[in-house]
């Protein structure tokens, strides 16, 4: 076995990306035989100490933090992977930066443009390789759309379109804020869906389609007040629960966005579908091994929508797993920004996408954000 170089990890945030993350660092050298790098679960932290200390037990953390300063000065950690709820990225992505670790952030960038503008100041200005786990461009059949859309198959794209629904909060009993509940209590969160879920629709829309000129947008907040838990207090909500926006991109075509936690019976639906002169894609989170494509090219009576099981030893990342046909899940997202990651670190090139590209995501956030609030067209070349 080739000799490994150690990757120190010190994951802040126990929940349910610290699962995701953890996962993912367990299993990538195992499924990534090649890599130079492998990580080790060096330390975790969250406040709650005993908390923290059984996930360090399960999932085999060499140590435990309660205070994230701590884990930052320490001097055997080389990489800080920020698992918490949004008001804390900036601060905690700064400080790492300036100790010289390497940091991985979970999405949105921050609640705001202006925050996650001093997050890539600070990675930058420090020089430390940075990612945003933006993970469903590692879903196969994503990659494999990527491929598709970049190998100019689908000819001149004229429109992109993407849902993000659930509907977990439709309950008007359901309280806001605190542990847990931090989507709903916008100083925690930034914002509802926006920053929550349509970050997501749009880091892969610019992703496979370029860049988003302008928007138009609109947001709701369909139920106004709930118990906040931690004052006990009914007290104004705060996050929009819907958010929907049509948008140009640069390269001419049309895009509409749709979010919101309000659609009875979807509990994450995301899709997106390309319409191109050419040929068409469409994609969908629940049957997330599978692309749609339609060739406009194929002999008139063949012609029709195919499905294609993206399981394959030539699809992307599929060569690392089983035997052709047999799928993957939502966790394997994970473990190949891992992977691409820890190669990123041999190759000295940066792993998309950097600090610095997630900014673009919160420019159209912020932009969509302002839209919504004004009732005008907002451009998405916002300067902070
Ligand atoms: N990539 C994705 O698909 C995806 C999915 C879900 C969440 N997220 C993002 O991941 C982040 C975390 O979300 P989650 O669902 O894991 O939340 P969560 O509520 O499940 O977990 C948050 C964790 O952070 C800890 N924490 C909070 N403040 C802390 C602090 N100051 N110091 C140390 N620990 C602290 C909490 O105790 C908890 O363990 C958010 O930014 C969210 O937007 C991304």
């Amino acid at each position: 076995m080739k000799n490994k170089k150690e990757l120190r990890i010190g994951l802040i945030g126990c929940g349910f990306m610290g699962r995701t993350h953890s996962n993912a660092y367990k299993r990538v050298g195992d499924f990534f035989p090649a890599l130079d790098y492998l990580p080790v679960l060096k330390a975790v932290c969250a406040r709650n100490g005993d908390k923290v200390k059984s996930f360090a037990e399960q999932w085999g953390y060499e140590s435990f933090e309660t205070d994230w300063r701590r884990l930052i000065e320490r001097k055997d950690i080389d990489a800080v992977d920020i698992c918490t709820p949004n008001d804390s990225h900036a601060e905690i992505a700064r400080a790492a930066a300036l100790a010289g670790k390497m940091v991985l952030c979970e999405k949105p960038l921050a609640r705001t443009l202006a925050e996650s503008q001093t997050m890539v100041d600070a990675v930058e200005k420090a020089g430390v390789p940075n990612m945003v786990w933006y993970n469903y461009r590692r879903i196969p059949a994503v990659t494999l759309a990527k491929q598709i859309v970049d190998s100019g198959k689908l000819g001149r794209i004229f429109h992109f379109r993407a849902n993000f629904l659930q509907d977990w909060t439709i309950n008007a009993n359901l309280p806001q804020g605190g542990e847990g509940l931090w989507r709903m209590d916008a100083a925690v969160s930034g914002s509802g869906v926006l920053g929550d879920l349509l970050s997501h629709c749009i880091d892969t829309a610019m992703w496979l389609n370029g860049g988003i000129r302008d928007v138009s947008a609109m947001m709701e907040t369909f139920i106004k007040e709930r118990m906040h838990q931690l004052t006990g207090h009914v007290e104004q909500v705060s996050i929009d629960d819907a958010c929907t926006f049509h948008c140009h991109f640069h390269n001419g075509s049309l895009g509409n966005f749709e979010s919101t936690r309000y659609a009875r019976g979807h509990k994450a639906l995301y899709t997106f579908e390309i319409n191109g002169a050419n040929a068409s894609l469409r994609w969908d989170l629940h049957d997330l091994n599978r692309l749609e494509f339609f060739d406009n090219g194929d002999e008139s009576r063949l012609k029709g929508w195919r499905s294609i099981h993206v399981t394959d030893g030539d699809h992307p990342y599929m060569d690392k797993w089983w035997v052709p046909g047999l799928g993957i899940g939502y966790e394997h997202s994970f473990v190949h920004q891992a992977a691409d990651f820890l190669e990123s670190l041999t190759t000295g090139k940066p792993c998309s996408p950097t600090f610095s590209e997630a900014l673009e995501t919160q420019k159209v956030c912020q932009a969509v954000y302002d839209s919504a609030l004004t009732g005008t067209w907002r451009d998405t070349s916002i300067n902070q």
